[in-house]
């Protein structure tokens, strides 16, 4: 598959690199992706929940707070290309490598920049950063209430793995 970014990434390389949405023959803008600049934050904010992905028991605030303190570069907004300035945010993913596997979050595309491959440009870029520190497999999970997500992940490559996902709150946000 092709429709990636054109650029390796590691670091900050990924502050620059470009995805190039008309690569893969679809019209649309280009989306840019970098790491995340807490300048970003209420835009972000926003865009979580236009797409639904803010709950009552995650603070995004809080979520992008602690992101901040681990990891930061594999956090990960897309902007669309405004003439070669920085324009807006309509993407993001919250990506993470634990020693055993890597992790992602808050995949999000703005409803009006959808079916324009910046979603997989986003998980591209995270495989490529996840994959330049070893990493050997990528999981995610999706909530029951998303099935219709399912099918993005599978025309990417993912594949439902057969486990009960089981989690423990330790501080809680509401
Ligand atoms: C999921 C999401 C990130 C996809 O972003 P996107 O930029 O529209 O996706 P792309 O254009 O890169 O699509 C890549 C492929 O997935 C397919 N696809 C995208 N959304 C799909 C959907 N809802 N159902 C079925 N297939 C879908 C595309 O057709 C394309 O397939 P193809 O090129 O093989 O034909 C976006 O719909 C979104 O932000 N959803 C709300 C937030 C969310 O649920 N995030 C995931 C949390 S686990």
């Amino acid at each position: 598959m092709a429709r990636t970014p054109s650029r390796p990434v590691d670091g900050d390389s990924a502050v620059d690199a470009v995805a190039d949405a008309a690569s893969s023959g679809r019209p649309g803008p280009c989306l840019q992706i970098r790491a995340f600049r807490p300048g970003d934050t209420e835009a972000v904010v926003a865009l979580w929940r236009d797409c639904g992905l803010v709950r009552p028991w995650n603070d995004p605030y809080r979520d992008i707070d602690r992101k901040m303190t681990t990891q930061p570069e594999l956090f990960l907004v897309g902007t669309v290309a405004d003439g070669g300035a920085d324009g807006p945010v309509v993407a993001s993913a919250m990506a993470g490598y634990d020693g055993h596997r890597g992790w992602l979050y808050y995949l999000a595309v703005a409803p009006a920049h959808r079916r324009l491959d910046h979603g997989r440009a986003l998980i591209a870029q995270v495989e490529g950063l996840l994959l330049a520190r070893g990493c050997p497999k990528l999981s995610l999970q999706v909530r029951s209430g998303n099935a219709a997500v399912i099918d993005f992940y599978r025309r990417l490559g993912y594949g439902q793995d057969e486990v009960v996902s089981l989690g423990k709150r330790l501080i809680p946000d509401d």
